[in-house]
């Protein structure tokens, strides 16, 4: 570490490896510090190419000579090691990991493999190289559901209730008792819902938007009032560079939007963006409303109290919910051929099997 002008202290980001850098949160990062006349370094996008992971979301994004794409597993501790070796990595920014939670209660195992056994390998191979610094990135799904009040803050206690979650939370402890045991250094940050563009269309707000573009059903689970705290990915990957140049080695950072907003709602603004950008009738849209049944053990309410990171890092998010949820809905209008190779039916048949109409 050295220090800034301002006594911060800042670490040296020359040689970054990126876990997951083909995916939603990690191609915003790796767009993100492309974009940072103040970062310099090179990156290496370490990446399996799941169904979530896609190479268009850096295309044209990056400098290729300061950037290099690794196909390969976190779990596999050779390659990871290997590749840190050969590009002199000084940083990993740890993303990769299995991240639908729908996913996670049909097919745990998938989870368990990436997001535990993965994280342990990353670990494993800073352990070994220690002049590596890790920066793990981690979700608020590890508190658990909230009541109607309140907020996370970085000391709330773990209460993980979706395979997701609890293999998120299990990445966690695994990277604070290596920090703890081995002192290898850490940060890590615990993140609200993200949307933008560039996402899987899984996930509720892209879906929301192709089904109606499509005139498809609009599938709500349950009452439609469980609530997340939405925040604009580029925030997020901002949050990270934050975290990564000055966060205190050792601590975790929450990260939210400011922005809880019930699925209901949420799904009424979307329809007036929709219905405005595109000249579809309002009313026709509503009509595609559909509730289905419930996702087992459903959190009913994330919110995340961010005043750390503000306070200790100056973070500020530069989009509000409003401008950032009709620029994510002008990018699903206008990139049709993304969408069309991100799809697969599979998906669509996977969909419609598990969550039938009630
Ligand atoms: P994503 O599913 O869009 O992308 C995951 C990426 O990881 C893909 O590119 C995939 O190919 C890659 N990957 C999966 N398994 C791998 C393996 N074994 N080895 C190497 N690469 C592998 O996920 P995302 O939404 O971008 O989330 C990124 C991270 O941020 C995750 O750790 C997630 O838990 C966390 N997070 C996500 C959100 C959100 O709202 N999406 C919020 C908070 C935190
Ligand atoms: O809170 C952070 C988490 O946010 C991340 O850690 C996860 O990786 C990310 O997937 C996201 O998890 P959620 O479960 O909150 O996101 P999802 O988009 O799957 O669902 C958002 C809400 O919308 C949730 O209450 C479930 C509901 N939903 C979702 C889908 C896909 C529906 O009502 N219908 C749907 O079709």
């Amino acid at each position: 570490m050295t220090t800034s002008s301002t006594g911060a202290p800042q670490r040296k980001l020359g040689s970054l490896l990126v876990t997951g850098g083909a995916g939603f949160i990690g191609s915003s990062f790796i767009r993100y510090l492309f974009r940072q006349p103040d970062f310099g370094g090179r990156i290496v996008n370490y990446d399996l190419l799941t169904y979530a992971g896609n190479l268009d979301n850096v295309e044209g994004a990056v400098d290729a000579a300061r950037y290099k794409f690794v196909r390969a597993d976190i779990c596999d501790f050779d390659t990871l090691l290997k590749t840190c070796e050969q590009e002199n990595v000084d940083t990993i920014v740890h993303f990769a990991a299995e991240s639908h939670v729908d996913r996670s209660i049909l097919g745990p195992s998938a989870f368990v493999q990436t997001n535990v056994i993965g994280t342990f390998q990353v670990l494993e191979v800073v352990r070994k190289l220690p002049s590596i610094h890790l920066h793990h990135v981690s979700t608020d799904e590890v508190f658990g559901s909230l009541g109607p009040t309140g907020a996370f803050t970085e000391s709330s206690p773990y209460q993980p209730n979706s395979p997701y979650s609890a293999s998120k939370a299990a990445s966690d402890h695994l990277v604070r008792a290596y920090a703890h045991t081995y002192g290898v250094s850490t940060t890590h940050s615990n993140c609200s819902n993200n949307y933008g563009p560039f996402q899987f269309p899984e996930k509720l707000i892209p879906l929301m938007v192709l089904n109606m573009l499509e005139g498809r059903p609009l599938p709500v689970y349950g009452d439609g009032m469980n609530v997340r705290d939405w925040l604009y990915v580029d925030d997020h990957a901002e949050a990270i560079w934050l975290v990564l140049r000055s966060g205190k080695t050792g601590e975790s950072y929450n990260v939210g939007g400011r922005a809880e907003l019930a699925n209901l709602p949420l799904l009424e603004r979307l329809i007036d963006i929709v219905a405005s950008e595109t000249g579809r009738d309002r009313e026709d849209l509503r009509r595609l409303i559909t509730f289905v049944k419930d996702r087992p053990g459903h959190d009913r309410r994330y919110a995340v109290d961010s005043s750390k990171i503000e306070a200790e890092l100056g973070f500020r998010q530069r989009h509000n919910v409003d401008t950032g949820l009709r620029e994510t809905v002008r990018w699903y209008i206008q990139n049709n051929a993304w969408i069309e190779r991100v799809r697969s039916g599979a998906y669509r048949e996977w969909l419609d099997a598990n969550y039938a109409k009630r």
